[in-house]
């Protein structure tokens, strides 16, 4: 079968199966697992093998049971990386590109700075954030192992050994006794009793320890707040995404913290906290 026909047969199996996008990601599987370029798609049409045929037939009777697209292809880009995910880890998604704009923005760049990321899943901000500062050295934890392998492929793929250190453990205990010039991070916010409404992607295959944050997703960033003075220096940056959780600011005040921002992401929703420890 050429590869035109493949791409319309796909589409139409994944409209069967209700997808709202059938075709732009049938284009993708296709592109994603056989490598074809969109022109040569085109222009050459090529003839697929039953090998590749197969392929794409598995493809998509998975994206049927509606596993995401990124467990599928293997991989995910965010802030110009390529990173690979799979089962087992929270897909990066593009709001949290806006949370490492926000720390870059406030990241002292003249100088070696310390920085910690709990709540690290796949590593996505460590690695973007250490690929962009090339002074930075900086330390995720991680509670959960098998998000822990797709981190350190990612930390293999992308060679930052030297200055990202991916630790186990809960929150910023495995940091204890360390002091960090920045704290960034991207914990479980979806109060637990919205899971359910979630799309089928993410409430039936991402892994519950990453979306639920309790009664009213605050129960990790209440954790995050109280805990995190002890390891930031005078004047450092802290940075939590949220999921419209207001009552974040009242916590980080509470907490000692000063120069308190909420700001909203793209679609106006109230998405990142942004304070310091006083100098
Ligand atoms: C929302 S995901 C974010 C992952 C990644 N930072 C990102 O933005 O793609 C939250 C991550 O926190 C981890 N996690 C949940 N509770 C934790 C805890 N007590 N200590 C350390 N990590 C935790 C989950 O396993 C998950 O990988």
């Amino acid at each position: 079968m050429r590869a035109l026909e493949a791409l319309r047969q796909l589409s139409r199996e994944l409209q069967a199966a209700g997808l709202q996008e059938p075709q732009r990601e049938a284009l993708a599987l296709l592109q994603g697992l056989l490598q074809i370029e969109l022109t040569a798609l085109y222009r050459e049409n090529p003839s697929l093998s039953q090998e590749e045929l197969e392929r794409l037939r598995e493809a998509a009777s998975r994206r049927a049971r509606r596993e995401p697209l990124q467990y599928i292809l293997g991989w995910v880009d965010f802030a110009g990386l390529r990173l690979r995910v799979g089962p087992g880890v929270l897909i990066p998604r593009p709001e949290t590109e806006l949370l490492l704009q926000h720390a870059l923005a406030l990241a002292p760049k003249d100088r070696p700075i310390e920085v910690a990321e709990p709540c690290s899943g796949s590593a996505a901000l460590a690695l973007a954030l250490a690929k962009a500062l090339p002074l930075a050295q900086v330390w995720a934890t991680e509670c959960s192992q098998e998000a822990l392998g797709w981190a350190r492929l990612n930390l293999r793929q992308l060679g930052l050994e030297q200055r990202v250190h991916l630790l186990h453990g809960d929150l910023l205990e495995p940091l204890r006794g360390m002091s960090f010039d920045l704290l960034l991070g991207n914990p479980p916010y979806v109060p637990t009793g919205k899971l359910r409404g979630l799309q089928p992607e993410v409430s039936l295959w991402e892994p519950r320890q990453a979306l639920d944050g309790g009664p009213d997703g605050l129960d990790i960033i209440r954790r995050i707040l109280r805990e995190a003075p002890s390891v930031l220096r005078p004047g450092a940056w802290l940075l939590l995404e949220l999921g419209g959780q207001q009552e974040a600011a009242a916590l980080a005040r509470k907490a000692g913290l000063r120069d308190i921002q909420l700001k909203e992401d793209l679609a106006g929703q109230v998405r990142f906290l942004l304070c310091r420890k006083p100098l």
